[in-house]
């Protein structure tokens, strides 16, 4: 799935949602920065971990954000105005262009489950990595990841078009042995789970639900039924009967 356009603005309206902001943090205390580190924001979106991150590390270390999508990096360096330690790069995280052990520490908030090759993606998270350095990923259950709409044929229908918006629909329960593999030891996961029981404006599924019902459309769903399904969810949050849930996973792991 492309990050561009109204998927690369509801994507940031994610980030920015309460539960986004949690996962931020819960990220942002597993990495356990130190003032001058140098430390890796692969697939950093519209760079609110990144921001995070140069305010941590200061002007004498290195925040880098990668991003495949030029409309996240633009949205990125917005919000990163002033930020002498900010670096956004376009590129792939399966190929960087950086040196060797150039990273104290590297996060990553739902990114990899988007790579088919997800193992030469976590050979470069080791190559990047410091010795010691370490990686702390988030990635999501998405067999688990639902809403509860109200006519259980539809939303069935978008789920089952959703499981095609990335190639890897369970990628924390298989992290550890993909990591084993590419050089990390001390795996150790925990998982982030939350529900929205409303759409209000900062809530989650509000900006998740508009993703999935533009993904949707022209891939066995027309647009009527795509704009039928987010009116039923509205109908059903405003009948105090909405939900959501979602199961995304903290992992981190050391380079050996
Ligand atoms: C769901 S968004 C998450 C963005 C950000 N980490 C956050 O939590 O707000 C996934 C991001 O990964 C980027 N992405 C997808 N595949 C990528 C790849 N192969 N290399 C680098 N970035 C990639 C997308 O452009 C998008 O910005």
């Amino acid at each position: 799935m492309d990050f561009d356009g109204d998927f690369s603005l509801w994507q940031r309206k994610i980030a920015e949602s309460l539960e986004g902001t949690a996962r931020r943090l819960a990220v942002l205390e597993a990495l356990s920065i130190k003032t001058g580190q140098a430390i890796l924001d692969l697939g950093c979106g519209g760079g609110h971990l990144v921001r995070d991150i140069a305010l941590a590390v200061g002007d004498s270390g290195r925040a880098v954000g990668l991003d495949a999508s030029a409309d996240q990096l633009d949205a990125a360096n917005a919000h990163c105005t002033g930020l002498d330690s900010v670096e956004l790069i376009e590129g792939s995280a399966s190929d960087m262009a950086f040196e060797d052990g150039s990273f104290d520490a590297l996060a990553s908030i739902q990114m990899l489950e988007y790579i088919v090759d997800v193992d030469a993606a976590l050979a470069e998270t080791r190559r990047v990595l410091k010795t010691g350095g370490k990686a702390v990923l988030i990635s999501v259950l998405w067999d688990h990841w639902r809403f509860h709409g109200p006519d259980p044929d539809l939303n069935d229908r978008m789920h089952e078009i959703w499981r095609g918006h990335c190639p890897h629909q369970m990628l924390p329960f298989e992290m550890t042995a993909r990591l084993g593999a590419a050089g990390f030891d001390g795996v150790v996961q925990k998982p982030l789970a939350f529900i929205n029981n409303t759409m209000h404006e900062n809530a989650f599924a509000r900006w998740a639900a508009r993703l999935v019902a533009a993904f949707a459309i022209g891939k066995g769903i027309d647009k009527d039924d795509s704009a039928l399904w987010l009116d039923q969810l509205a109908m059903a949050d405003s009948e105090n009967r909405f939900g959501f849930v979602s199961v995304p996973v903290l992992t981190t792991a050391v380079a050996v």
